[in-house]
């Protein structure tokens, strides 16, 4: 694991973005794995700049989204359908054809976890983005999820529920269930850049690095993935009493 601290949410987004650029940049026909929420809304805010100044272009780039909602239709404001638009596929040049999310029409479940697996197979992802829950979830892999899943159907932990709330307008109207890549899909990418940003996150930090590898841990996982890149704020740092701005183990 190689884990580079930075000051704050501006400086972790703009060393990821960097990490995520140089990748394209290599391989232009990239295979990311996207996440949704806070952390990395900076990140994108840097690949549009990139791609506005022509630096980076997506027409070639395939993308894989961890995660949707489930029992809320994909136009929903809240939907990590819209998220994504909003916050990045509106204003790049990617083909919407490229552009893979779970879906999460309520009747087929089952059937769409299978399809998803299905549209991975063959696709290994070049680089996974992930955020971290307060939990340690990655992806909605809540603790307690088979670190063997495919893409499966979660039923959100009540903390996740009570910090997605800030995205809606009360805690009622957060669904319970989501659509999820298991944790077996996020480990097969070739790469792993996980962000965390702020206090909240300290522990979840601390126990992905150096706690045991377990399923009421889920990103403790990450401890066996053979290239993984951990960029951080000092708050989320905290306990890792990093003494330099590096550590590679
Ligand atoms: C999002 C996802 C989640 C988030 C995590 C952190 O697609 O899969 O694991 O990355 O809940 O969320 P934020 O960044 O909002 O703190």
């Amino acid at each position: 694991m190689k884990i580079y601290k930075y000051k704050n949410y501006e400086e972790v987004s703009k060393a990821a973005a960097g990490f995520v650029i140089r990748e394209i940049i290599k391989k232009p026909d990239l295979i990311l794995g996207l996440a949704t929420g806070t952390s990395p809304v900076g990140l994108y805010e840097h690949l549009i700049k990139a791609y506005d100044n022509f630096i980076i272009s997506f027409k070639d780039v395939r993308t894989f989204n961890l995660d949707e909602y489930v029992g809320i239709p994909k136009e929903h404001p809240q939907s990590y359908y819209s998220f994504m638009h909003q916050y990045l596929f509106d204003h790049i040049d990617i083909k919407p054809e490229n552009i893979n999310i779970p879906s999460n029409d309520e009747k087929n479940m089952k059937k769409l976890a299978a399809e998803y697996d299905a549209k991975m197979l063959g696709k290994q992802r070049d680089l996974q983005i992930l955020g971290i829950g307060k939990n340690a979830h990655i992806g909605f892999n809540e603790p307690g999820s088979e670190l063997g899943n495919q893409t499966f159907i979660v039923k959100l932990d009540e903390q996740t529920r009570i910090e997605n709330s800030r995205f809606f307008n009360s805690l009622e109207e957060v669904p319970s269930y989501a659509i999820t890549m298991g944790i077996r899909n996020i480990m097969f990418s070739k790469k792993i850049l996980l962000i965390a940003s702020g206090k909240s996150k300290a522990e979840a930090i601390y126990k992905t690095v150096y706690g045991e590898i377990d399923e009421s841990v889920p990103a403790s996982i990450l401890q066996l993935h053979p290239n993984v890149t951990i960029i951080v704020d000092e708050e989320a740092a905290n306990l890792l009493k990093m003494k330099s701005t590096q550590l590679s183990f």
